[in-house]
């Protein structure tokens, strides 16, 4: 097993881990090293999405780096944003060439470049040179097949990427199916860069059955597990972490600060529910009966309904934290 202290980073959810979830999050649980943005998709100005361009503003959030992430095919514009990136202050982009969906594959961005490693070489040459910042990428093992990141690490190596996170999964797979250690195996053998594992990742015994297999990694980018059990990193770092009740009061402050802020944020607009219940979606399986308490979120439509239901949960329902088997079951079915 692997014995320096795990490094974990936030992986970066559209709409779920945004400026405000990032602010609360590292408030109530300051135990990641790094924290990304969702991805952009070109430079956001104050006209277009003034929102967007101010979060761009924030280098940390409660002394956390916060990394900016964009998809794109075009070095040029890439170039662009790393530039803007830099006057504001950043000194590192991310590169996301892991996007799943057919509306950005089909395109080939995200996962849709990972067959084409004469368009990745294409971008890397054409911005290596130039770039301010540093480039780190996050990719899949593929889009159709596990072996197409084999072309991609040799280019990775030359222009010096500075860190290479890997989804241990294909495109096509989307978020389903198993994730695919032996040919994260033959990945380990191949790079020269630092490389951070990602992908189901839903318990402390998760990341120790990781690390007992891959002893030489020890930076995990963690999503859903986080998302759910907000402790999740403590617990993975060894931490002494409180009791099932009295984290489950820190969960409950932490979850009324986010709902707070986003309402403070929005100016009261009803689609804060909305948002919180995509977070929901992810917290009710830290519940011991997950499907009714997502059940009684679910149904919410007034702020008042929201409260109402988040303080009968709080009530009601044991806080289980990170249950392996619950959180599999979950990770299968997104
Ligand atoms: C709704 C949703 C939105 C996501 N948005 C992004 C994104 O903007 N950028 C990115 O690199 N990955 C994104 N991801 C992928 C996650 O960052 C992460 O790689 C994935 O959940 C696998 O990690 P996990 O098994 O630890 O959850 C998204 C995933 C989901 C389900």
């Amino acid at each position: 097993m692997n014995q320096e202290t795990p490094v974990i980073y936030l992986a970066p959810f559209q709409g779920i881990t945004t400026y405000t979830y990032r602010e609360c999050y590292s408030k109530h649980f300051p135990f990641v090293d790094k924290l990304y943005t969702p991805f952009y998709s070109s430079v956001p100005t104050e006209k277009g999405n003034a929102s967007k361009a101010r979060e761009l503003e924030v280098l940390q959030h409660n002394h956390i780096p916060v990394i900016p992430q964009i998809l794109s095919k075009d070095a040029g514009e890439m170039l662009h944003f790393a530039n803007h990136c830099h006057q504001l202050g950043h000194r590192e982009i991310n590169w996301n060439l892991g996007c799943p969906y057919s509306r950005v594959a089909n395109k080939k961005r995200g996962s849709g470049m990972l067959p084409h490693p004469e368009m990745v070489e294409e971008i890397l040459s054409g911005l290596m040179s130039n770039i301010p910042t540093k480039l780190s990428v996050k990719c899949r093992l593929g889009y159709h097949a596990p072996t197409e990141i084999e072309s991609l690490i040799p280019l990775f190596n030359q222009y010096h990427i500075s860190e290479l996170t890997v989804h241990a999964r294909l495109g096509i797979q989307l978020y389903k199916g198993a994730v695919d250690w032996d040919s994260l195996a033959r990945v380990v053998d191949l790079v020269q860069i630092p490389l951070v594992y990602n992908g189901d990742i839903f318990s402390s015994e998760d990341y120790q059955t990781f690390s007992r297999q891959f002893p030489q990694i020890s930076r995990v980018m963690i999503g859903r597990g986080l998302l759910t059990d907000p402790f999740l990193p403590s617990k993975i770092k060894g931490h002494s972490v409180p009791g099932l009740e009295d984290q489950k009061i820190l969960v409950k402050k932490f979850m009324e600060d986010l709902y707070l802020s986003y309402r403070k944020h929005l100016n009261d607009r009803l689609n804060v529910i909305g948002i919180m219940k995509e977070l929901w979606a992810n917290l009710t399986f830290g519940f011991e009966n997950p499907g009714k308490v997502f059940g009684r979120i679910k149904k919410c439509h007034t702020f008042d309904e929201y409260e109402t239901s988040v303080a009968h949960v709080f009530d009601e329902y044991q806080w289980v934290g990170s249950d392996a088997q619950l959180l599999k079951t979950f990770g299968n079915n997104l």
